[in-house]
C-alpha cells in the first residue's frame, strides 16, 4: 500500500483537476486501426468478463439490442461455476445466440487474457467485475483493439483514476467505443430535464440534495472469514465490504446519485467534507468485520459556492429514502423519483412539491425507459455507425468525485479531487499481479477484523 505524503487541508484549486481531466476529454478521436463491423454484414461477438448479476444483465442488454446480430461469444470468471451458471441462463433466455462453449468458459485471473484473445478486433468486452479489476482489464482491450462496456465504478481511488485517464487517452486515439454503465445518463426523462434546466426552467440551481437511506444490501457488511476460502477470493466475493475493490459501499452504492447531480448542474465539485459512522457492528448473525461505515453526510461544494448534499444509510428500521433532487432559484426538480435513475424526473414551480405546483413531469414511451437497455442501443450504434462515442473520462470523474466525499468522511478532512490525483492512497497497487495463491491487498488483524476508517486518527488515509 502506498502511502499519502504530509496530510493537507488547504483547498487546491479545481483548475489542475479540469486541466488534467480536459485535456483527456479534448483529446483527438482518430479513425479505428481496424475494420468497423458494418450493419448487417456480421454478427458482433461479446466476450463477458466477470459473470455476475451486472454481467448477466449487460450480456442480455447486448443481445436485446433490436435489429441487431449480437452473439455472445466468450466468458471468464475468477470462480468455477460463474461462466458455466451465466451462460445456462442466458442460452435458456436468447438460445444458440448466447451459447457458449466450454472451451470458450474461463476461469481465473487470467480469464480475462484469454476471452479477448478469442474475440476479433472490433467486437466488444463487457467489463463487469468488481472495479478494482478494470484498469487492468481495460488495459488489455485496448491492446486487443476491441469496444468496451464497462460498469461504474470504473476507479475506487486518486492514482488509478489518473491511470484510467491516461490509458483512455489511448483507446480514444484508435476511435474505440466505450460505454460506462451510469445509466442515468441514458434515462429519456433525465435528459429532458437536462434540458429544460439549460433553457432556464429552474432559474440558478442553489442546492442539489442525494439520499440512499435503506437496510443492508449486497455485501455491504461481513463476518469473519470462514473456512474454506482464501482471504482473497473471500475478499473479491464480498468486494462492497472492501475498499480497495470496490470504494466500499460508498463508492458503489452511490455513484449514481451523485453522477446525475452532477450533471444537472453542469459541473464538477471542487471540494469536499462529510461525516460517517457505524452504529452496528455486531447482528444476530455475529461480529462484522468489514470496513463500511453504515451512515454518511456528505457536502459537496461548486466552485460557485453552491451545494449538493448527499446522505446515505444502511441501516435496517430506518425511513428509506432513495431519491434526488435540484433547487433553483423559480423552481425545485424531481431529478431521480426512486432508487437510482427512477421515472418520472418533474419540475414543480417554487420549493413545495405540490401537485397544484407541478409545472412538467417526464413522459416516456414504454419501449425507451429501460436506461440499461437504452445505454447499450448507442453502443451498439456507434459500433455499427463508426460514430464517436467513449463515456470513460466522464465515468473516471464521477469515481473521483464519489470517492472524494467518501474520503472526506473516511478521513474528517476536507479534500479536493487534485489531492485524490495527486497523493491519494492507491489502495491495491499490485491489482494485475493477483493469482490464486496471491496474500488478500488487506490484511485481518488476529480476531479477523479488517482496518476501518479513523477520521482524525489518519491523517489523509482511509484506513
Ligand atoms: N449500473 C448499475 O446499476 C449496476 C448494478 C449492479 C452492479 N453494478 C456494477 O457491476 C459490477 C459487478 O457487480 P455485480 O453486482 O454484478 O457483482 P457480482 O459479484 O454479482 O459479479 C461480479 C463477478 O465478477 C467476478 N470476478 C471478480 N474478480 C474477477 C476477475 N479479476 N476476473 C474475472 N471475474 C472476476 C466475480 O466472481 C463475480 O462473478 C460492480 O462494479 C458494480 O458496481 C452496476
Amino acid at each position: 500500500m502506498r502511502a499519502m505524503s504530509k496530510p493537507r487541508t488547504v483547498l487546491s484549486s479545481r483548475r489542475d483537476f479540469l486541466v488534467t481531466t480536459s485535456a483527456a476529454a479534448a483529446a483527438a478521436c482518430a479513425g479505428p486501426s481496424f475494420q468497423p463491423h458494418v450493419a448487417g454484414s456480421d454478427r458482433i461477438r461479446v466476450a463477458l468478463v466477470g459473470c455476475g448479476g451486472r454481467g448477466g444483465g449487460a450480456a442480455a442488454n447486448a443481445l436485446s439490442v433490436q435489429g441487431e446480430q449480437v452473439e455472445l461469444w466468450a466468458a471468464a470468471d475468477v470462480f468455477a461455476g460463474k461462466p458455466e451458471a451465466t451462460v445456462d441462463a442466458l442460452e435458456e433466455q436468447f438460445g444458440a445466440r448466447a451459447a457458449v462453449p466450454k472451451e470458450r468458459q474461463f476461469v481465473g485471473f487470467d480469464g480475462y487474457k484469454q476471452a479477448m484473445d478469442s474475440l476479433r478486433p472490433g467486437d466488444i468486452v463487457i467489463l463487469t467485475t468488481p472495479p478494482a479489476f478494470r484498469w487492468v482489464h481495460y488495459a488489455y482491450a485496448i491492446e486487443k483493439d476491441l469496444n468496451v462496456f464497462m460498469e461504474k465504478p470504473v476507479t475506487v481511488d486518486g492514482p488509478s483514476a489518473k491511470r484510467m485517464l491516461a490509458l483512455n487517452e489511448k483507446a480514444k486515439a484508435k476511435g474505440l467505443k466505450v460505454g460506462v454503465g451510469l445509466m442515468s445518463r441514458h434515462n429519456f426523462g433525465m435528459q429532458e430535464l437536462k434540458k429544460r434546466i439549460e433553457d432556464g426552467e429552474l432559474g440558478e440551481i442553489l442546492m442539489l440534495r442525494g439520499y440512499r437511506m435503506h437496510g443492508p444490501a449486497a455485501f455491504f457488511r461481513s463476518l469473519k472469514k470462514p473456512d474454506g476460502i482464501s482471504d482473497l477470493m473471500y475478499q473479491i466475493q464480498r468486494f462492497h465490504s472492501f475498499l480497495w475493490a470496490s470504494g466500499g459501499n460508498f463508492s458503489d452504492f452511490n455513484i449514481h446519485i451523485i453522477d446525475h447531480l452532477c450533471w444537472m448542474k453542469g459541473a464538477w465539485p471542487a471540494w469536499a467534507q462529510g461525516i460517517g459512522g457505524r452504529h452496528y457492528r455486531e447482528g444476530k448473525e455475529g461480529v462484522y468485520v468489514d470496513q463500511n461505515l453504515d451512515s454518511y453526510g456528505i457536502e459537496y461544494v461548486f466552485d460557485d459556492g453552491t451545494r449538493l448534499f448527499f446522505d446515505g444509510r444502511t441501516i435496517d428500521g430506518c425511513k428509506h429514502m432513495y431519491a434526488s433532487y435540484a433547487h433553483g432559484t423559480k423552481g425545485v426538480a424531481v431529478v431521480s423519483a426512486h432508487d437510482d435513475c427512477g421515472l418520472p424526473s418533474a419540475i414543480y414551480k417554487g420549493q413545495r412539491m405540490e401537485a397544484a405546483n407541478l409545472a412538467w413531469q417526464s413522459q416516456v414511451k414504454k419501449e425507451d425507459e429501460n436506461p440499461y437497455q437504452n445505454e447499450w442501443n448507442v453502443l451498439i450504434k456507434a459500433v455499427r455507425d463508426g460514430l464517436e462515442h467513449n463515456e470513460v473520462d466522464h465515468g473516471v470523474r464521477t469515481s473521483l468525485i464519489t470517492a472524494m466525499g467518501r474520503m472526506a468522511a473516511h478521513t474528517g478532512q476536507v479534500v479536493t479531487p487534485q489531492q485524490m490525483l495527486d497523493e491519494g492512497m492507491e489502495f491495491a497497487p499490485d491489482v494485475d499481479k493477483l493469482t490464486m495463491d496471491s496474500p488478500a491487498p488487506l490484511l485481518a488483524d488476529a480476531n479477523g477484523r479488517y482496518p476501518v476508517p479513523m477520521p482524525g486518527q489518519k491523517g489523509m488515509r482511509e484506513y
